[in-house]
């Protein structure tokens, strides 16, 4: 394909559209170029289950970074979300980092655009700034430190008891880690569009149903959906505790991709997504993560495109806070 036709594209669609020969067989396509290529496929929890099983790795926003980190591969492919793709790209800067689709956003990291952040952060002089994974490159440039969901508590209480902190972008999780380490960090407003739509009133109804389950949720829900939860951890720790646990059924309150883990896990096991607010749509799917799909992860590794570029600048600042948030998390 020209590459002009690829890069106009890459802009308009975030992806190369191509026609693929429904002969292939994606699977062995993707594993022989992966070989050839010297590439390594890692995977979040959130994407559809073919994308899970094809994975090198798959994992939370933790050790997908970790991964990423650790890889000896050439070429690294998150398939995931940007924020994510970014991440691996700023801790592993020689390698080639692809995403199969360029659009794949997220909620929490748009709702704290660089500029406004930097208006915020500046009425907070004496406040050191713990930045959530799931924030822009740039955010991460203006930050002491990030953190995941899974080493959020220990990252804020790395901090001495007395610094002043601000939270950002997900002030559900700043809350949550506010209230179980006594700390008065100052949030900003963002939230995450899968995570704020479950009903407390139809889970509480789905509890009575099934009083044999156990709910567990993401910390990136609202509190009155935490307060009802047995377990609240990253979607590592979800999986975890469904396995560990006694219970045969679960109510699990975050993005359905982590069912097909948990269902893997423990096929005797049960697992109920949490009910939304509105029951017409697929809300427990993040369409950010769902833009993934086997034909774009296949493209993606022919052409070894959308590729995730940064500034020298951008990633030299960035990999501070994250590389900070990596050693504490050995
Ligand atoms: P985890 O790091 O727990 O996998 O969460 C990532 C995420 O995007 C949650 O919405
Ligand atoms: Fe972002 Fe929410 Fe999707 Fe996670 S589930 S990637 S926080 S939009």
């Amino acid at each position: 394909m020209e590459q002009l036709v690829m890069n106009q594209m890459l802009e308009e669609k975030g992806f190369i559209d191509e026609t693929i020969d429904p002969k292939l067989k994606l699977t062995d396509e993707i594993n022989r170029l992966k070989k050839e290529k010297n590439a390594v496929i890692l995977s979040h929890f959130y994407v559809d289950g073919e994308l899970q099983d094809i994975a090198d790795y798959v994992g939370d926003s933790l050790g997908l970074a970790q991964a990423a980190a650790n890889t000896d591969a050439e070429m690294i492919v998150f398939v995931g979300v940007h924020f994510m793709a970014e991440t691996a790209k700023i801790i592993n800067p020689t390698k080639k980092v692809i995403l199969p689709d360029l659009k794949a956003s997220c909620s929490l990291a748009e709702s704290a655009p660089a500029d406004k952040f930097a208006e915020f952060k500046a009425k907070y002089p004496d406040h050191k700034v713990i930045t959530y994974v799931n924030a822009t490159a740039a955010l991460k440039t203006m930050s002491d430190i990030v953190c995941t969901s899974a080493n959020a508590r220990q990252i804020v209480e790395s901090f001495p008891k007395d610094q002043k902190l601000i939270f950002a972008p997900d002030k559900n999780l700043g809350n949550y880690i506010n209230s179980i380490t006594g700390r008065e960090m100052v949030l900003w407003d963002g939230a995450c569009m899968v995570h704020e739509q479950y009903s407390v009133e139809k889970i509480i109804k789905l509890m009575e149903e099934h009083p044999d389950a156990e709910f567990i949720a993401h910390p990136e829900c609202e509190k009155p959906v935490l307060l009802l939860a047995k377990h609240i951890g990253s979607t590592t720790s979800l999986l975890k505790f469904v396995q560990k646990s006694e219970k045969k059924k679960f109510i699990v309150a975050t993005e359905s991709g982590i069912l097909h883990q948990m269902t893997k896990a423990c096929p005797d096991k049960i697992f109920i997504p949490a009910p939304g607010n509105d029951s017409t749509c697929a809300c427990n799917d993040c369409s950010y993560m769902k833009l993934n799909s086997l034909q774009k992860l296949y493209i993606c590794l022919k052409y070894e495109q959308p590729e995730i570029t940064l500034s020298a600048d951008v990633i030299e600042k960035a990999r501070i806070p994250i590389q900070r948030m990596l050693e504490i998390s050995k």
